[in-house]
């Protein structure tokens, strides 16, 4: 599967991944090995509800080879959005290991524990949520969005609870995710340029369907979000994704309601009661 975008638009999406890897590589790159502080690791802060919170991003974060796999063939033929996809891949490659040594050195799973969930996990596969590179696009924008804001929630968790290892951790990986947001917005702005009817029909199609990528791939994923303290609120998700990238992108809420009517068949606020991130 791939598609064509004309060639100004092509330009275009490659000086956004310039702009976006010159600023991974100069100011945002980070050591796993040495910016974190491990040797600051205290079991007695690990409880078994931060296990769970863990486990749980842990294992969304695992899916990487669907993800990128997936994304990869459907952006192919669009050079800075597939070489996006690659570096993509490698940060959150990142996001599962580090998590996955949080779990383990802290004690809070053991090896075989850690194998059976790497079991579980790679015995469902994940699909494209949608079909087009414009409506993964949106989707990326609202993800990307939804995931800093509950890493960065879990970063002021650590903090107060005085996890200066799981601090550091969710610092780095929020930066991640805020990182890849700023792309797919960045590319969002490029098609409402292009065609801006389309894309907010577009918008307002995936706002409507959102969810996140574990939803209905990892067993009890809402319940388990919801129980350990690992989610976000739909309150929460609209004042900090929705509303700040219609913001960025200067979409009034009386444009985006228009769409939300028109190509959407629930609207803003059915939509999202949806929403269990
Ligand atoms: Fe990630
Ligand atoms: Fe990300």
């Amino acid at each position: 599967m791939s598609e064509t975008m004309p060639s100004t638009m092509r330009d275009r999406a490659y000086q956004i991944y310039l702009d976006f890897l010159e600023t991974a590589e100069n100011k945002r790159r980070w050591n796993i090995f040495n910016d974190v502080p491990w040797e600051r690791l205290d079991s007695g802060k690990a409880t078994d509800q931060v296990g769970d919170r863990v486990e749980i991003f842990c294992t969304e974060e695992l899916y990487v080879p669907d993800y990128s796999s997936k994304a990869l063939d459907l952006t192919r033929s669009v050079f800075g959005m597939a070489w996006f996809q690659t570096c993509w891949a490698f940060e959150e490659s990142r996001h599962g290991l580090v998590f996955r040594e949080y779990l383990t050195r802290s004690g809070l799973r053991s090896p075989a524990q850690f194998e059976a969930l790497e079991t579980g996990t790679f015995s469902k596969e994940w699909k494209l949520p949608f079909q087009t590179i414009r409506q993964m696009t949106c989707y990326g924008a609202l993800q990307e969005s939804a995931t800093f804001t509950a890493y960065n929630q879990q970063r002021n968790k650590a903090r107060d609870a005085g996890d200066q290892v799981l601090e550091a951790i969710f610092l780095f990986v929020g930066r991640d995710e805020a990182a890849h947001a700023g792309f797919y917005r960045d590319m969002l702005q490029l098609e409402l340029i292009h065609n801006r009817e389309e894309t907010l029909a577009d918008l307002a199609y995936v706002l409507s369907n959102f969810k996140m990528p574990g939803d209905g791939l990892i067993p009890d994923y809402r319940r388990r979000l919801a129980s350990s303290g690992a989610g976000i609120s739909p309150r929460v998700f609209l004042a900090r994704v929705v509303w700040p990238l219609l913001s960025t992108l200067e979409i009034s809420r009386e444009e985006m309601k228009g769409a939300m009517k028109k190509h959407a068949p629930v609207t803003v606020s059915n939509a999202r009661a949806e929403i269990s991130v």
